[in-house]
Parts: structure tokens; C-alpha cells; sequence
């Protein structure tokens, strides 16, 4: 509750004048908590008389949002700015889309006040190409604090333990695993499940270097078989619903974990829930020092006459990266900031965790997240381990070689 009156002066002194210059801005933050958010990128804005045209997307954690973009530029009519991350950054610079950031602003400063990773996931060809604006956490297990109290559970460290608190919770009339079965989240599981048992080291040579060896090895299929029994704490009824349908379960004391990035924190603290109070945020079964990664930014569409644009573009990436809108956006989506300089004494118990592991940790780009591949390949991915998933009679060892072939096809 704290955290949302912090917010209030920002959501209510910023105005846009009527002259203020328009820019139209796809994403896909239409969630609960993604809202309050996106409302708080508005009204920084705003501040700098920049009109927010909404282009927002429902759903599909950003899958529909990306369909729809490829049209809009197809037709040669593009937003301003979108959400795009990872490699797709990449595959829009390279068919001459975007405009230069670094010719927008002057980057000098981005050396040294945003990590190596963060940079590195939005330079192309030696220029930066999007402007980035937090990083999620994805390898999260969060718990329901009343559920753990109530039947005394001690936090799962090991998967051998998460499996007998999961049976203890469901023989108690809880659901064990809150989870909207939609493609990208079953492989969300699958994914967290996969960096803890392969480690850092393979969960890269699979997920972002494609290496057959390890795509199709016995560890891989031994993965696929354990994953699977996550399906047996399930509720059904929620199989293609968005993430947050299934977030709301822990919100109300029905369900006692989930594997979600810590969006759905953004979600929680948006109604009034306190980190470690009301939920918890735990490593992941054996995965000590792990963090897989989710970096949200902005690329530019280049139009006619960058000069006149020039100027608002240069607002909106300084905007995005100044202390103030860091701290603010990032204490409400449930992130941590970019900028490795921002106090993070205003922030939860959970993102200052996640903050020290992002520094001292091993980190891996989220293959669910398209941050490791182009959407492209991650939703090609993502179906194979959803499909096996949602398929009692599909075989692990058919699916490791299907997933290894579909995506040397791809490459
Ligand atoms: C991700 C995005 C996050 C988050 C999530 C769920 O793709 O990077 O910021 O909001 O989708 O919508």
C-alpha cells in the first residue's frame, strides 16, 4: 500500500499541454499492475509534452502485439516506438527499420551506468537500437504466505521437496500450482525447471547456442519427464488463460505457488499486497545463484523527417532512462532498474533480492521471454514443450528430437 501512495504525486501533476507532440507507442502491458505501470511511462511523458497515443495489444504475453506490428509496418505505417527485446531488436534493425539511439541521444554515459548484459541485448551492429527500461526476473517460485503458515511448509529448496509440499497443499484443498496454460507459460516452467537442473552452462549451450549435443542428450530428456509431473497440480479450467487469471489465485489465498517473473509482483503490490508478507518470492528449486532475465525496451521507428522528430524522440529515451522515471516504473511493474545507480532502498524485499542476484548471480537470457532467440523461433519452442505438456501419451525422447529439428530447420 506504502509503495502505491509514492506513486500518486507522479500520476496526478503531470499534464499534457494541448501542444503537446503525439507519439504512438505499441506494447502489450494490459494486466493489472502492467497498467498502473504503463499509466506511470504516460505521465513522464506528459511531463515532457508528450502526448501517449495508446497502441496497446492484449495478451499472449506480447505474441498477438508482435503479429500486429508486422502488419502496421508491412503497410509502411509503423508506430513511433514499440516494445521489442532481444534478438528481434535485431531482426528489425537489419531490414533498415529503426533509428540509431545513439543518434537520437548521446550514449556516452550508457558505458558505465548500464550493465554489460543490458547493453549488449540492445546494441546491433555496434549501435544501440533500443532504449532499455528494467529487467525482470523470471526464474521466480513464489508462495502464498497464509497457505505455507496455515499447513507449516518450509520453503521447497530441492525439487524432491517442491513435489511433497505440492502434494501436502493439494491433500489440503488448495491448488499447489497457480498456472494459466497458455503456450509461452508452460514453457515458462519448463524453463526455470531446465536452468536448474542443466545449470547455467548447458541451459546457454541449448537455449541460446542451439548445440544438438545437449538439445538431445539424456539430461534433456530426463528434464522432459520431470516437467511433466507439474501438470498433476494443476487447475485445468485455467489451461489458456493469461498469466495473471492464475496470479489472482495466490492473491486470494486459493492457490499456493507459482513460476512466474516478477511482473506478477507489479500485480500483487498493485492490490494493496506486501512482498513477503502477503507472498512470498523464493529461488527456484536448486538454483542457487541463477537468474534468467527479461529486458524490456523500446526500439524507434524510422519515419520521414528525423530532424523534426529528433527532439521528442531524444525526450522520450531520456525520460526512460532518467533516476526518477527508473525508480518509479520499476517499484511498480515488479522489475529492477536498468541503471545500476538508482537507490534501491524505496524498492520491496523481493526486488532488492533480485537485485543482488542479477549482480552477483549467473545470468541467462529467458528463452520464453524471446530475449535468447527471435519471437519467431521462441514461438516455434515454446508450442513443442507446451504441446508435450498438455499431451498425457507424448514421449520425451520424441519431443527432444522434434525440438532439436524444428529448430535447426529454423536456423
Ligand atoms: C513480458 C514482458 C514483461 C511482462 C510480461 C507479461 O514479455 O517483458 O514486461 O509484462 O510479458 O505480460
Amino acid at each position: 500500500m506504502k509503495k502505491r501512495l509514492l506513486l500518486l504525486p507522479l500520476l496526478f501533476s503531470a499534464h499534457a499541454n494541448s501542444d503537446a507532440i503525439p507519439l504512438e507507442v505499441l506494447h502489450w502491458w494490459t494486466a493489472p499492475g502492467e497498467l498502473e505501470s504503463q499509466k506511470i511511462l504516460e505521465k513522464s511523458l506528459a511531463a515532457q509534452n508528450i502526448e501517449w497515443q495508446n497502441f496497446a495489444i492484449v495478451g499472449e504475453g506480447g505474441d498477438t502485439a508482435l503479429r500486429v506490428l508486422q502488419m502496421r509496418a508491412l503497410s509502411g505505417n509503423p508506430p513511433d516506438a514499440a516494445q521489442i527485446k532481444g534478438p528481434d531488436i535485431g531482426e528489425w534493425a537489419k531490414v533498415g527499420m529503426l533509428d540509431e539511439i545513439d543518434k537520437v541521444v548521446d550514449t556516452t554515459s550508457w558505458q558505465d551506468i548500464l550493465p554489460q548484459v543490458v547493453r549488449e541485448t540492445v546494441t546491433y551492429k555496434g549501435h544501440y537500437m533500443a532504449v532499455p527500461i528494467n529487467v525482470h526476473r523470471v526464474n521466480w517460485l513464489w508462495l502464498n504466505k497464509k497457505i505455507f503458515n496455515e499447513l507449516k511448509l518450509p520453503v521447497p529448496t530441492t525439487w524432491d521437496d517442491f513435489f511433497i509440499t505440492a502434494d501436502k497443499i493439494k491433500a489440503a484443498g488448495y491448488l499447489p500450482l497457480a498456472h494459466g496454460g497458455t503456450a509461452w507459460q508452460d514453457a515458462l516452467l519448463f524453463e526455470s525447471m531446465a536452468l536448474s537442473l542443466l545449470g547455467a552452462e548447458k541451459y546457454r549451450k541449448a537455449f541460446v547456442n542451439h548445440d544438438e549435443d545437449v538439445l538431445n542428450s539424456v539430461e534433456m530428456i530426463a528434464v522432459f519427464k520431470k516437467f511433466k509431473r507439474l501438470n498433476t497440480y494443476l487447475d485445468q479450467s485455467l489451461v489458456g488463460k493469461d498469466w495473471f487469471n492464475a496470479s489472482k489465485l495466490i492473491a486470494t489465498d486459493k492457490a499456493a505457488m507459482q513460476f512466474m517473473g516478477d511482473w506478477a509482483k507489479g500485480m500483487w503490490n498493485a492490490s494493496g499486497k506486501e512482498a513477503m508478507v502477503d507472498y512470498m518470492c523464493v529461488e527456484v528449486p536448486e538454483s542457487k545463484g541463477l537468474f534468467s532475465y527479461n529486458i524490456d525496451s523500446f526500439v524507434l521507428f524510422e519515419k520521414y523527417n528525423f530532424q523534426a522528430r529528433k527532439n521528442v524522440q531524444s525526450l522520450f529515451v531520456n525520460t526512460l532512462l532518467s533516476k526518477q522515471f527508473q525508480t518509479e516504473f520499476n517499484i511498480s511493474k515488479g522489475s529492477i532498474p536498468v541503471r545500476n545507480d538508482i537507490d534501491m532502498s524505496k524498492f520491496d524485499a523481493c526486488s532488492q533480492k533480485s537485485y543482488r542476484a542479477f549482480y552477483n548471480g549467473q545470468l541467462v537470457p529467458s528463452f520464453t521471454q524471446n530475449v535468447a532467440t527471435t519471437s519467431h523461433l521462441q514461438n516455434i519452442i515454446t508450442k513443442i514443450i507446451s504441446n508435450y505438456f498438455n499431451d498425457p501419451q507424448a514421449d520425451a525422447a520424441k519431443t527432444v528430437k522434434r525440438l532439436s529439428l524444428a529448430i535447426r530447420a529454423v536456423k
